[in-house]
């Protein structure tokens, strides 16, 4: 029987394979059910007893080693096809997982493009932001709702007795970056700022306490209200496609004078009137306006030598547009059968 064990276990330790076949034939010869090792589990039981230890190990270390070497052989192979004798040109290939972007992302990428074809520069401020930058300084007066505790996000500072309760807050629009450029920069001014911002709004399919802004300002000598017009009427045609129609209905801002809301052509219908523009042919896509010389004075700008234009737009809004989304929640939940659907996006 000791020979029988040493051949077996030569001719373990000098197989070769080079496919999955030739490994399985391997396991089926040695390991299987009725395998050479396994019989000689069973010629084991007529070994006399004074040599059963030494003959039972021997048995145990082949089985250990053939195992092993089972093991090895296979993974030798792994990541081959199951048949290297076989390969089907034909076979498409495996699916590779690549991931994707945002669709806030994609369309946030898209307007800052377009505004960077037209020498726009990118800004951007803190979110936590105080009531100067958010509120003051564009003009709100003391009392205006938006100040609210119920659109805005306050935060306590317990660090410093000297802040006012309601000083520190979550911006609730990019235009807090207005602010902060014209403190720190004098016009030409060209810029666009792409943000997160908040509001303490209940979640629905149309509100959400979490968005994303591009807010944009152009302030020169001689800046028009007929360059902003132009200016935006390039943006909806580049985002939305060239028989894009725009219109300026007459708004109220309190950091712009004339403030208006500039609404594209339906994206569905092309203007005839469809459910999605609720029979109206029009999209509400932005609001829009010239700086007020308020605003102009409390950021250091000389309102009598300057003027200039300011947009802020909505960029889930412009994503719904677009895309036909008809739930805000949808961008946040990341649920991956949504998020695929934007996989050949940029
Ligand atoms: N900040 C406004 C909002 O959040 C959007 C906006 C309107 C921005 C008019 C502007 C503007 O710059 O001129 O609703």
């Amino acid at each position: 029987m000791i020979d029988k064990i040493n051949d077996i276990l030569k001719a373990v330790r000098d197989f070769k394979a080079s496919d999955h076949g030739e490994i399985e034939e391997f396991r089926i010869k040695y390991l299987g059910k009725k395998g050479l090792i396994p019989s000689l589990f069973q010629e084991f039981k007529s070994v006399p007893p004074h040599l059963k230890s030494e003959y039972g190990k021997l048995i145990n270390d082949l089985k250990d080693e053939a195992s092993e070497k089972l093991n090895s052989l296979r993974a030798s192979l792994a990541g081959t096809t199951e048949s290297t004798s076989f390969t089907d040109l034909t076979r498409p290939a495996k699916n590779m997982f690549t991931g994707c972007r945002h669709p806030v992302s994609v369309v946030r990428n898209e307007i800052i493009e377009i505004f960077q074809r037209l020498g726009f520069t990118i800004s951007e401020g803190p979110e936590i932001e105080d009531d100067d930058h958010v509120f003051t300084k564009l003009n709100f007066p003391p009392e205006h709702p938006a100040r609210d505790m119920q659109d805005t996000f306050y935060i306590k500072r317990q660090d410093r007795e000297d802040c006012r309760p309601d000083d520190i807050l979550l911006r609730t629009h990019t235009s807090s970056v207005q602010v902060r450029v014209m403190e720190n920069q004098q016009p030409p001014i060209r810029t666009i700022s792409p943000g997160r911002v908040f509001r303490n709004e209940a979640i629905s399919a149309r509100a959400h306490c979490i968005f994303h802004q591009v807010e944009g300002l152009y302030i020169d000598e001689n800046v028009s209200f007929a360059d902003l017009k132009q200016t935006l009427f390039y943006f909806a045609v580049e985002m939305f496609g060239k028989n894009t129609r725009i219109r300026l209905r007459p708004s109220y801002f309190p950091f712009t004078e004339p403030s208006a809301e500039m609404d594209v052509s339906c994206t569905i219908c092309g203007g005839k009137g469809c459910n999605v523009c609720k029979y109206t042919g029009w999209l509400e896509i932005l609001g829009c306006g010239m700086v007020d010389p308020n605003v102009l004075d409390y950021c250091g700008i000389d309102s009598k030598k300057y003027t200039g234009f300011a947009f802020g737009m909505g960029v889930e809004r412009a994503a719904m547009l677009k895309y036909q989304i008809n739930d805000l929640r949808l961008y946040f939940e990341n649920d991956i059968r949504f998020l695929h659907q934007f996989r050949s996006a940029f």
